[in-house]
C-alpha cells in the first residue's frame, strides 16, 4: 500500500546522495576530489518523490558539472545529456563550482561551456511539466546562481556551441562576457511552450540587445545565429577555432586587462534609449497577433519587457517571476509542453528501439514534376540532398524548373537567403527525362499523377532498376500502398511518403507503412523527416490514412451545417476564432474543391448508402467553381486574392436545402465547433481503436503540423480531454439522437469516458 511517509523518507536519503556534484581537478586524483552538497529541499508529494527516485536513476554514477583546470582559468563544463539542461542539480553543480573557482587564488578567470552537442537548451521541460499540471515543488529558481555568477570578483565567459536557449541563453547573460562558435544559435522560445522567459530574460535582454529586439525574440520564439547575436550586442565574439581553447584566451586576455567585467543587470542605457517604449510594445502586440494569434504568453513576456524599463533590476525579475507563474499553470502551456513531447515521441515508432541505425540518405529520386513532384525536390535541396527531378515531358520538367528558380528568387527578394545559398540549392536538383543514376540511389519517391493504374505501371518498371535496399516510396495521398507493394519483388521497401502542399514548407510527412514495410523502412524515413527538418508521424495504410480521414466527417458536418442555416463566412469565423488556422471552405477552396471530388468518389466508404450525403459541394464543381485556382468556390475571389462572400453559392445552399426539406436554424460558434470537430475527434478515437495511429498524440502532431490546429490547444484529441471526454461522448449521444449512425460513438471514447480515463492516459497505459 501506498505510504507518503516512508517514500518521503526515502527520497530525503536520496536526496543526500545523489546530487553531490564532483569536481575533476587537474591533480584528477579521485581521493583529492571534494564533495559538495546539493542542498535541495523536496517536499513530501508524491509526484516529486518519484521524480526524486527518476532523478536518482539518471544522476548516479554521473557528473552534471565538472570542473577542469587550464593554467589559470576554471573550465566549468556542464554534462547533462542530451543537451544539458538546466534539470536540478545542475544550477547547484554550477553555482558551487563558481563558489570554489572564486575561492581559489591561483584562478584568474571562469569559462562555463556544455558537454557534446550543445551549451544548455533551457529548464527541464519534464519539470515544467510537472510544474504545468501542479505536480513537483515549485518552479526552478535560479536567481541564486546568476547572482553568484553576475557577482563573481573574477571575470566569467559563457562559451556557445550548439544552441543557448530560454534558461540557457538566461544563464549566458549573467556571464560577464559571451563567445560563441559561428553555428551557434540563441533565443528566448519560451512561448512556444505557453511561458515566458523565467530566469531574468526579460530583464537581461533587453539590458543587452535593447527593447526592440528584446521584444522581438520573446514574443516570436525565433532563433538568432550567432552572427547576429553578436550584432544585436548578446555575444561579445564569434571564435573560428576550437571553441574551448579560444574561450580560455580569451578568459585570460578579459582577466588581464583588469576589468572592470560588466554585470548586465548594471546595464540601462539601451533601456533609456528605447525610442518610445509604446511603440516597441505595439510592434509586439501586432507580432503576437500574427504569428502567436489568441496566445497569453507572448503578452505577459511583454508586460515583463516593459517592467524591465519601468523598474530597479530586482523588482523587474520579481514581477517577470510573477508573470511565469501566471503561464505556467495555464491550459496554453499544458498543451504547448504536451505538443513538445508528442513532437518527440513520434521518432519512437514502437518495435524500431533495437534497429540499428541506418545509414544516412544522401541521394533522392523524385518522379514527377508536377506541384508535388517539385516542392519534394525543392525539401530535398534545402536539406542539402542530391536530388534527380524525373518527369517524361519535357515542358513539365522546364515549367517545374521555373517554378523552383521563381522560389528561391523571392525567398532572395526577402532576404531569406542569399544569392550563394540558392544557387547551391538549385544546383542540387537535377531535372531529367531519363532514369539515369536511379540505379544507386537511396530513395525514388513516386509523385506522378494520383491515378492506380498509372502508379502501378511505375512501381512495376523502376522495382527491377534499383538497388537492393533502396526505398521506393509513393506520395499518394489516397491509395493502398499494400496495392503498390505487390507490383514489386522489394514489398519490405515499399512504403507512403504523404508530403503536404507545399511540400518544402509543410513540416508534416506522414510515414504509410504498409503490410510488408520492414522497420528499417521506417527508420530511414523517419531519419529522412528529420533530415528535412520535417515531423515524420509513422501511420497505417487506411483510406485516407490519418490526416484526411479525419478531414472527412469535418468536412461534412461543416456542410450539413450550412445545409441546416449556417454560412460558410459564420462556420469559417467560428473556427477560426476557436483558433484553427483557416475556415474549413477557405481550405477547401485553397486546396481545390475538385480534389475532395475525385477523393470522394474514390472513398465510396465515406458515403456510405443510407448515410447522409452533402448536396453542396459536387453542384459546385458541377458549376465548375473549383476554389482559388477558378476564382471561385465556396466564395468569390478578386483580384487581391481575398475571399468574399456569394451570394449564388448562398442562394445554391437554400435551394438545395428547401428540395430536401432540412429544417432550419441559428448555430452558436460554439454548437458550430462541437458539431465539426466532435466529429473529427470521433474518428480520431477509430483510427485509434483500429491501430492507424499508434498514439492519441500523433493525430495531436499531425493535426497541429498539418492541418492548421492551433497548437496552444495541443491537438484534437488533447482538447477533447481538456474538455473531459464524458462531456464530450454525451454531445455525440445527443448528435447519434438527432442526425443518426454517423454520429455513432467510437467504442474506445465511450470505453475511456466510462472508466474515467483519457486520451492521455491511454497513451500512457499503452506504453508509446
Ligand atoms: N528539457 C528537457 N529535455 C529536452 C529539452 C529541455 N529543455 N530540450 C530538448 N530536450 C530533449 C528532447 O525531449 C529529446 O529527448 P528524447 O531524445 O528523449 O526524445 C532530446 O532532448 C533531443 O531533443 P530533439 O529531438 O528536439 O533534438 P534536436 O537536436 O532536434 O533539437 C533543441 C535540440 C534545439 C535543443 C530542441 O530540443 C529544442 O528546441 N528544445 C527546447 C528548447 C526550449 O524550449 N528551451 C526553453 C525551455 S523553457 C525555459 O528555459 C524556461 C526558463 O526561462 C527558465
Amino acid at each position: 500500500m501506498y505510504q507518503p511517509e516512508s517514500k518521503w523518507a526515502l527520497a530525503h536519503s536520496l536526496s543526500r546522495s545523489p546530487s553531490r556534484l564532483v569536481e575533476r581537478s587537474e591533480t584528477d586524483d579521485p581521493a583529492a576530489d571534494a564533495l559538495c552538497e546539493n542542498g535541495r529541499h523536496v517536499r513530501p508529494d508524491v509526484p516529486g518523490v518519484n521524480r526524486m527516485l527518476a532523478q536518482f536513476r539518471n544522476m548516479n554514477n554521473r557528473h552534471l558539472v565538472v570542473t577542469e583546470i587550464e593554467t589559470g582559468v576554471a573550465v566549468v563544463r556542464i554534462e547533462n545529456p542530451p543537451v544539458n539542461a538546466l534539470s536540478d542539480g545542475v544550477a547547484e553543480g554550477l553555482e558551487e563550482a563558481i563558489r570554489r573557482a572564486e575561492a581559489d587564488r591561483a584562478l584568474r578567470a571562469i569559462v562555463i561551456m556544455g558537454a557534446g552537442t550543445t551549451f544548455v537548451a533551457g529548464a527541464d521541460i519534464k519539470q515544467l511539466e510537472d510544474l504545468a499540471w501542479s505536480r513537483g515543488p515549485g518552479a526552478p529558481n535560479i536567481h541564486g546562481l546568476l547572482e553568484k555568477i553576475e557577482n563573481c570578483t573574477k571575470p566569467v565567459v559563457m562559451a556557445i556551441h550548439g544552441t543557448a536557449l530560454g534558461g540557457g541563453l538566461e544563464l549566458a547573460m549573467a556571464g560577464h562576457y559571451r563567445v560563441a562558435v559561428r553555428s551557434a544559435r540563441i533565443g528566448q522560445p519560451e512561448v512556444n511552450l505557453g511561458i515566458i522567459p523565467g530566469a531574468e530574460g526579460t530583464q537581461r535582454l533587453p539590458r543587452l540587445a535593447g527593447v526592440e529586439k528584446a521584444v522581438e525574440m520573446c514574443v516570436t520564439g525565433k532563433l538568432l545565429a550567432a552572427a547576429d547575436a553578436l550584432e544585436a550586442g548578446i555575444v561579445d565574439a564569434i571564435l573560428e577555432g576550437d571553441l574551448r581553447t579560444d574561450a580560455i584566451g580569451y578568459a585570460r586576455q578579459v582577466s588581464e586587462s583588469g576589468g572592470p567585467h560588466r554585470k548586465t543587470r548594471e546595464q540601462r542605457a539601451l533601456l533609456r534609449q528605447a525610442s518610445s517604449m509604446d511603440d516597441a510594445m505595439r510592434t509586439g502586440v501586432e507580432l503576437a497577433r500574427k504569428l502567436k494569434r489568441n496566445q497569453i504568453a507572448p503578452l505577459k513576456a511583454l508586460e515583463a519587457i516593459r517592467a524591465a524599463a519601468a523598474m530597479p533590476f530586482e523588482e523587474g525579475c520579481a514581477r517577470e517571476r510573477e508573470l511565469f507563474n501566471e503561464c505556467v499553470t495555464s491550459d496554453q502551456c499544458r498543451a504547448l509542453i504536451h505538443g513538445f513531447f508528442a513532437e518527440r515521441a513520434v521518432t519512437k515508432f514502437p518495435g524500431l528501439s533495437n534497429q540499428t541505425l541506418p545509414s544516412p540518405v544522401e541521394h533522392v529520386f523524385v518522379i514527377g514534376a508536377g506541384t508535388m513532384g517539385r516542392g519534394i525536390a525543392m525539401a530535398c535541396s534545402n536539406a542539402g540532398l542530391n536530388v534527380a527531378l524525373r518527369d517524361s515531358s519535357r515542358a513539365a520538367l522546364d515549367a517545374a524548373m521555373i517554378a523552383i528558380r521563381k522560389d528561391y528568387d523571392s525567398s532572395i527578394q526577402r532576404g531569406r537567403l542569399t544569392p550563394a545559398v540558392a544557387a547551391e540549392r538549385m544546383n542540387k536538383i537535377r531535372p531529367q527525362l531519363d532514369y539515369q543514376g536511379i540505379e544507386t540511389t537511396d530513395v525514388v519517391i513516386e509523385a506522378v499523377f494520383e491515378d492506380l493504374e498509372l502508379k502501378r505501371s511505375v512501381f512495376r518498371e523502376l522495382d527491377g532498376t534499383l538497388k537492393p535496399g533502396c526505398i521506393l516510396a509513393s506520395n499518394t495521398s489516397t491509395l493502398s500502398i499494400d496495392e503498390l507493394a505487390r507490383q514489386t519483388e522489394r514489398p519490405d521497401c515499399v512504403l507512403g511518403l504523404h508530403f503536404f502542399t507545399p511540400a518544402h514548407v509543410m513540416r508534416l510527412l506522414e510515414i504509410v507503412r504498409g503490410q510488408a514495410t520492414s522497420s528499417r523502412a521506417l527508420a530511414i524515413a523517419l531519419t529522412l523527416a528529420k533530415r528535412l527538418s520535417k515531423v515524420g508521424v509513422v501511420v497505417g495504410n487506411g483510406p485516407g490514412f490519418v490526416g484526411n480521414r479525419l478531414m472527412f466527417p469535418y468536412m461534412y458536418e461543416a456542410q450539413f451545417l450550412l445545409e441546416e442555416g449556417a454560412t460558410p463566412e459564420q462556420v469559417d469565423r467560428a473556427l477560426r476564432e476557436f483558433g484553427m488556422a483557416m475556415g474549413i471552405f477557405q481550405v477547401e477552396d485553397m486546396a481545390g474543391l475538385d480534389v475532395a471530388w475525385r477523393v470522394r468518389r474514390q472513398l465510396r466508404q465515406f458515403s456510405a448508402p443510407g448515410d447522409r450525403k452533402p448536396l453542396v459541394a459536387d453542384k459546385l464543381c458541377e458549376m465548375g467553381r473549383f476554389g482559388q485556382k477558378s476564382g471561385k468556390g465556396w466564395y468569390t475571389y478578386g483580384e487581391d486574392g481575398k475571399p468574399s462572400s456569394d451570394p449564388q453559392v448562398q442562394e445554391l445552399i437554400g435551394t438545395l436545402s428547401r428540395e430536401a426539406a432540412i429544417p432550419q436554424h441559428e448555430f452558436t460558434d460554439n454548437q458550430i465547433v462541437e458539431r465539426t470537430l466532435y466529429g473529427l475527434i470521433n474518428e480520431g478515437a477509430r483510427v485509434l481503436e483500429e491501430g492507424f495511429a499508434a498514439r492519441a498524440s500523433d493525430i495531436d502532431v499531425i493535426y497541429v503540423n498539418g492541418y492548421g490546429f492551433p497548437g496552444w490547444r495541443g491537438g484534437p484529441m488533447f482538447y477533447a480531454d481538456s474538455v473531459g471526454l464524458k462531456r464530450v461522448v454525451e454531445t455525440i449521444t445527443s448528435f447519434e439522437h438527432e442526425f443518426g449512425t454517423r454520429w455513432r460513438v467510437s467504442p474506445l471514447l465511450r470505453q475511456l469516458a466510462e472508466s474515467g480515463k483519457n486520451f492521455r492516459s491511454f497513451d500512457q497505459e499503452h506504453g508509446t
